[in-house]
């Protein structure tokens, strides 16, 4: 038998990424490969890379860069850049990087063990083609191996919004939902191999419509219904969600649901109806509150989170004041906050910049407010109780660590092992996690 061959995996970007880099480390495994945790012992390096910010895009560069010794110490190493940066730069990967051999887009990985295989010496390989099927189909594990509590598992991708600053809709193409019963299948799959809690992904995982097994499509509430029913799955999750695509049974599902956790991520971006018009946001900041209002009265204690973005093309003052403003008027548990990155290719980038310093500025002064509101939102837990998933040892011996109901992380003195969901009692909030006991 030959020995297995060893591929190292580095994954940039959002939570598809690491969905995905899990896939294709199944997927070449089929080849012969094993996953490793350090470029140095591999006989192939994987980048699984981002495009969303210009310095995303960047880091991909100079860690190729990184890579040049290796690869002259060992001519056989493969070298393969994977995710958005490989769908949006394709073939000028390997003319600014030489080194590179295998280049594959996001829509293209079940075809990366044959591209594998052609890889090599000589021999360059390109995909970045949007074909029709449905390539998870195609990327399975076998053996199946045992997993952690927590699993992700993509249920749509790509998206059709085309707001004016972002790439994602060019590097992962047209809104795509996979079929319900492939859905059921890989979670009842996951529950069998250990998983607990499942976070269902999409770029607009709020506006599945996958293909129900008696025809007919089923919306993302109707799927977390039918996932509530598998026995073993006690956590479902969702990311990332666009305000416009909320529909009623999905609010109502938070209020009914138990498995359901009390926690949303729902990207504002801006808190002024004139950036968010430019941005081409399609939600107003009056539509956006009022949304809130309904997800609230459906479940009170549900934790809010956000993304934000600043110096967006003409972005005055008072606009920024109306995005602090609503951040004041909503009060989040946590949020995601960027300078705005012009990126080639879209709309946002043609028109007249903010300068870095002013974008920066507002970044800083966003960022204390949202800090004040995470620490805020996590001191008022302690002394309530709430579940929590236990995932690993934590750091002091005798303690575990996991997440709660809304996604703290949390430290507990127990002996329950990882898989187990606790309840407990906050004792006291950290700077970025709770301490509690269990009752
Ligand atoms: N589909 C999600 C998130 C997409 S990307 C949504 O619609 O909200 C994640 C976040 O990156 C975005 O929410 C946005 O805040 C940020 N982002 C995207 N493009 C950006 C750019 N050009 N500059 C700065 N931040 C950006
Ligand atoms: Fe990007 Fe907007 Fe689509 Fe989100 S909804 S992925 S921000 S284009
Ligand atoms: Fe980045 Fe692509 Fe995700 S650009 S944020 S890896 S969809």
């Amino acid at each position: 038998m030959t020995p297995p061959r060893k591929l190292f995996i580095k994954t940039y970007g959002c939570q598809m990424n690491v969905y995905d880099s899990e896939r294709m480390a199944e997927a070449l495994g089929s080849n012969g490969y094993v996953e490793v945790g350090a470029p140095e012992e591999a006989d192939m390096i994987l980048l699984n890379t981002c495009h969303i910010r210009e310095r995303a895009a960047e880091k991909i560069y100079s860690e190729l860069g990184r890579y040049r010794e290796l690869k002259d110490a060992k001519p056989d190493l493969k070298i393969g850049v994977a995710g958005c940066v490989a769908q949006a730069e394709g073939a000028e990967i390997m003319r600014r990087q030489p080194m590179v051999d295998l280049v594959v887009g996001p829509q293209s990985y079940h075809r990366l063990p044959e591209m594998e295989a052609r890889a090599g010496g000589r021999e360059k390989v390109i995909d970045t083609d949007f074909p029709e099927e449905d390539k998870f189909a195609h990327l399975v594990a076998r053996p199946k191996a045992k997993r952690g509590p927590t699993a992700f598992l993509t249920v749509q991708e790509g998206c059709d919004k085309f707001c004016a600053f972002c790439v994602v809709p060019y590097t992962r193409g047209a809104e795509v939902s996979r079929p319900a019963a492939r859905v059921l299948a890989e979670a009842r799959d996951l529950v069998d191999r250990g998983v607990r809690e499942i976070t269902l992904l999409g770029q607009n995982v709020n506006a599945y419509h996958g293909e129900g097994p008696e025809g007919g499509d089923w919306t993302l509430a109707r799927l977390i219904r039918e996932l509530a029913e598998i026995d073993g799955l006690i956590r479902i999750r969702y990311t990332t969600s666009h305000p416009n695509d909320m529909d009623d049974d999905l609010i109502a599902a938070h209020g009914d649901c138990p498995v359901l956790m009390p926690y949303l991520h729902l990207p504002v971006q801006s808190g002024s109806d004139r950036i968010l018009k430019r941005m081409n946001r399609s939600h107003t900041r009056d539509s956006y509150l009022r949304l809130i209002d309904r997800i609230r009265a459906a479940r009170p204690d549900i934790l809010m989170t956000s993304d934000f973005i600043t110096g967006f093309p003409e972005e005055t003052d008072a606009d920024f004041r109306d995005t602090l403003n609503l951040i004041e008027q909503v009060g989040y548990g946590a949020a995601y906050s960027f300078r705005y990155s012009s990126r080639p290719g879209t709309p946002a980038a043609e028109r007249p910049q903010v300068p870095e310093d002013v974008s920066t500025a507002r970044l800083h002064e966003l960022q204390a407010l949202i800090t004040r509101q995470q620490r805020a939102t996590q001191d008022a837990m302690v002394g309530r109780e709430v579940g929590v998933l236990i995932e690993r040892a934590g750091r002091l011996p005798g303690q575990m660590a996991g997440k709660s109901d809304h996604l703290h992380a949390v430290h507990v003195q127990t002996a329950a092992a990882p898989g187990t969901l606790l309840r407990v009692r906050v004792t006291e909030s950290g700077p970025n996690s709770l301490a509690a006991e269990a009752v």
